[in-house]
């Protein structure tokens, strides 16, 4: 199952709107085939790895990562394909939450007389799946918001400066970590001050994450990386109903994406904007800032995970705090994470953190 879990992990980012699952099948101690959910969700990992087998599969056991669909979609139904290759033995953490699927898959191969056993590497599998099962149930992607700063917690100087406050290891990291999300998400100041162009650069031929910026009325710079690559890379524009209507029409007409999502005050309501690209197909999303876009997440209680990157290096109380104003008076009100890895990557510290369960 741990192989099947790390081989499903080579997917995320690849396969939304489904989830990234991985398969392996085993018969007499040997590994016959394994696989990966393809590129764009399809095929499901289950039928690949079948295919690789061939007549061989006859008498495997197959470890999954999630549930064998049930529901015969635009590919016939997971579940079927294991029981006419004469599966003997389904391994998988849990079901899927999907409606259309879950307990449906395991109650078709329990039906064909295969044995399922359940419950192994289940506390794995939930964090590898946390986006798909989050959107599922919630309707919002998973959400991880990184920022890398100074040892005093600032993002930029006073005058706006701010690559490169980490070195080239830790910037390659946050390159892996883009990868695999399905979507690098950035407030329109960031947009403005930075001129990013937010793709993945140095992981091969890999389906880039969607770009998303968030602005309310799209005065963003057209004269710019985002802009010029609109039509070769996806770029979604998260805006309120009173954007200019020409703006909306230039942005579409090269190539961006604009989705409608409401206002809250005079800013977008970023617990619509995360509801609108999760409708969207959008299941684990990679917030890189700014600042103010930071704290409006972790105000409203919509960050999953943090990583962050600390450099050896201190700006001063004039430079740019990491995290905008969060209107907080008491720790209680903080949201809190817990501390799930940390790495030295040259001289700079990533930690990721997790939200901490209530
Ligand atoms: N070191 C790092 O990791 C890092 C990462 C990112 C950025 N930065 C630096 O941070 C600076 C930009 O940060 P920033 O705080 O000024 O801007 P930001 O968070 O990137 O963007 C804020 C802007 O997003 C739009 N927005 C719409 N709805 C919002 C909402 N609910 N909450 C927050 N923003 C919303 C607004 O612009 P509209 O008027 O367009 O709606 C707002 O002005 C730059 O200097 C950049 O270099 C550093």
């Amino acid at each position: 199952m741990r192989l099947a879990l790390s081989i499903g992990r080579r997917g995320m980012g690849q396969t939304w709107p489904n989830p990234a699952v991985g398969c392996v099948l085993v018969k007499d101690g040997r590994i016959l085939a394994r696989a990966v959910t393809a590129t764009g969700g399809r095929p499901h990992a289950e039928v690949q790895a079948l295919a690789q087998a061939g007549a061989a599969a006859k008498g495997a056991t197959a470890y999954v990562t999630l549930e064998p669909c049930s529901h015969i979609g635009e590919t016939p139904a997971c579940s079927q394909a294991l029981i006419d290759a004469g599966i003997v033995r389904v391994v998988a953490p849990f079901e899927d939450n999907d409606s259309r699927v879950s307990g449906r898959g395991f109650g078709m191969l329990q039906a064909a007389g295969i044995e399922v056993t359940l419950g192994i590497c289940a506390e794995e599998a939930a964090i590898d799946h946390a986006g798909f099962f989050l959107r599922n149930d919630t309707g919002r992607p998973f959400v991880t918001l990184k920022l890398a700063s100074s040892f005093d917690g600032r993002i930029a100087t006073a005058t706006g400066e701010s690559q490169w406050i980490t070195g080239e290891a830790a910037r390659k990291h946050v390159h892996g970590l883009r990868a695999s999300h399905d979507a690098v998400m950035v407030g329109g100041g960031t947009a403005r001050a930075d001129d990013p162009m937010l793709n993945v650069r140095g992981y091969g031929a890999r389906r880039q994450p969607v770009r998303v910026v968030v602005s309310r009325r799209l005065d963003l710079p057209m004269m710019s990386k985002l802009a010029a690559s609109a039509k070769d890379v996806p770029l979604w524009l998260c805006h309120a109903p009173d954007a200019d209507k020409m703006l909306l029409q230039t942005w579409q007409g090269i190539g961006a994406t604009c989705v409608e999502c409401s206002l809250q005050g005079q800013q977008l309501d970023v617990a619509s904007t995360l509801q609108a690209i999760g409708k969207a197909g959008l299941t684990r999303v990679f917030c890189e800032g700014g600042g103010a876009l930071a704290a409006s997440l972790l105000k409203a209680d919509l960050v999953d995970e943090l990583v962050g990157y600390t450099a050896g290096l201190a700006i001063g109380a004039e430079g740019l705090p990491a995290i905008g104003a969060m209107g907080l008076s008491n720790l209680s009100a903080a949201p809190r994470f817990k501390l799930a890895e940390q790495q030295t990557l040259d001289g700079d510290v990533m930690m990721r953190w997790r939200r901490a369960s209530k």
